[in-house]
């Protein structure tokens, strides 16, 4: 079994993060999101993987080169642009090779990995597996009609959702997809939608099953989501210090601390992660935060907030918190008259003074 990942896309709901840097490779607990999908797909046995990238999509490749720094076998497939999810699967006919396959939407983060749904997948003989979330807002996603266990029929982004559920963006097909996505027609929004092509196969009388993710599930396609799943990722960490704590710092609850960091007279109260050489001086780092490798945080305090690598924070008299901060931003209070704020801000970057 091979496995196609998605890690195209604009991220437009991200921005301004998203206008330098690649959703896929933003970090979630200090792991790019995209590390996530292909740790499990690795975990389920799979070795060679698809990853579907923008036509000039140059960002991913440059950190997962060929795979083998993971043990896989990565082939890029690009896409002219972005024609959706059915077109994604469309295009790597060549390489899916009319085998069975996992489709994995790079975004998307659950706990307990992907083996057990294609376990079910073979038992049940099915041609295409999906994997269902009880969500708050199904119209945000594709949704599926059940009655009693079974599929019935399924619709993207339906204004009245005919149930609670969402279609994650785990599915495992067999060589029928092919037909489908080769014979739908783009949605009102232009694209070859796989919820059609879903539908596609129910109206074949195929066999469409499903498991349900009792754990949780996060597509991190906007910012509040990104804070979410960066909250449940650490949830779930054991603490371990590699990194080096003076005697007048102090640290509570279950923290990572990595090789080279360095925290010096401040309060960590985790769960948190520091990142690879970060420093921490004189600052209190709070719940469900992580900080990516090479930070410098100075006399200041962040809480509920993800920091990506290379960030300065230093001398804030506010606390930073509920707060995504890209690579290289520099937080710094400067003593001078007259105080004023000063920013050089990219288009769509979001401040707020609470
Ligand atoms: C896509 C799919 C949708 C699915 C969702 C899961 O939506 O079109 O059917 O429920 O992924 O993450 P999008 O994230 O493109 O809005």
């Amino acid at each position: 079994m091979k496995a196609l990942i998605t890690a195209g896309g604009h991220g437009t709901r991200l921005r301004p993060i998203t206008h330098t840097q690649n959703k896929h490779l933003i970090p979630i607990a200090n792991k790019p999101i995209l590390n996530y999908a292909l740790e499990y797909v690795k975990e389920a046995g799979i070795m060679e993987v698809g990853i579907i990238t923008n036509k000039d999509g140059s960002e991913v490749k440059e950190v997962y080169g060929d795979g083998s720094g993971m043990g896989l076998k990565i082939t890029y497939i690009p896409q002219e642009r972005p024609s959706g999810l059915a077109d994604c699967i469309r295009i790597a006919q060549p390489f899916l090779n009319n085998e069975p396959f996992v489709f994995y939407l790079g975004d998307n983060i659950i706990v307990g990995g992907i083996k057990r749904f294609i376990d079910e997948f073979r038992s049940m003989g099915s041609n295409c597996h999906l994997v269902l979330s009880k969500v708050p807002d199904p119209e945000r996603f594709g949704v599926p009609e059940l009655i009693g266990n079974r599929i019935v029929s399924i619709e993207e982004k339906p204004k009245v959702p005919k149930s609670e559920y969402a279609v994650t963006g785990i599915y495992i097909y067999d060589e029928n997809i092919f037909e489908a996505v080769n014979a739908i027609q783009p949605s009102a929004r232009g694209e070859l939608e796989i919820s059609d092509a879903n539908q596609y196969l129910l109206n074949k009388k195929l066999k469409v099953t499903y498991s349900e993710i009792t754990g949780w599930w996060k597509d991190t396609g906007k910012p509040d989501d990104l804070l979410e799943a960066n909250r449940l990722v650490l949830d779930n960490i054991k603490g371990n210090i590699l990194g080096r704590v003076d005697e007048e710092s102090h640290i509570n609850g279950r923290v990572i601390i990595e090789e080279g960091a360095e925290i010096i007279k401040s309060n960590i109260r985790g769960p948190v992660m520091i990142g690879k050489n970060t420093k921490i001086e004189n600052s209190y780092i709070g719940p469900y935060t992580a900080i990516y490798n090479n930070c410098y945080i100075k006399s200041s305090e962040v809480e509920f907030s993800i920091v990506s690598s290379g960030c300065e924070i230093l001398d804030q008299d506010v606390r930073i918190e509920d707060s995504i901060l890209g690579e290289n931003v520099s937080m710094k209070k400067v003593v001078s008259r007259p105080r004023v704020n000063r920013f050089i801000i990219g288009e769509g970057s979001n401040i707020r003074h609470c």
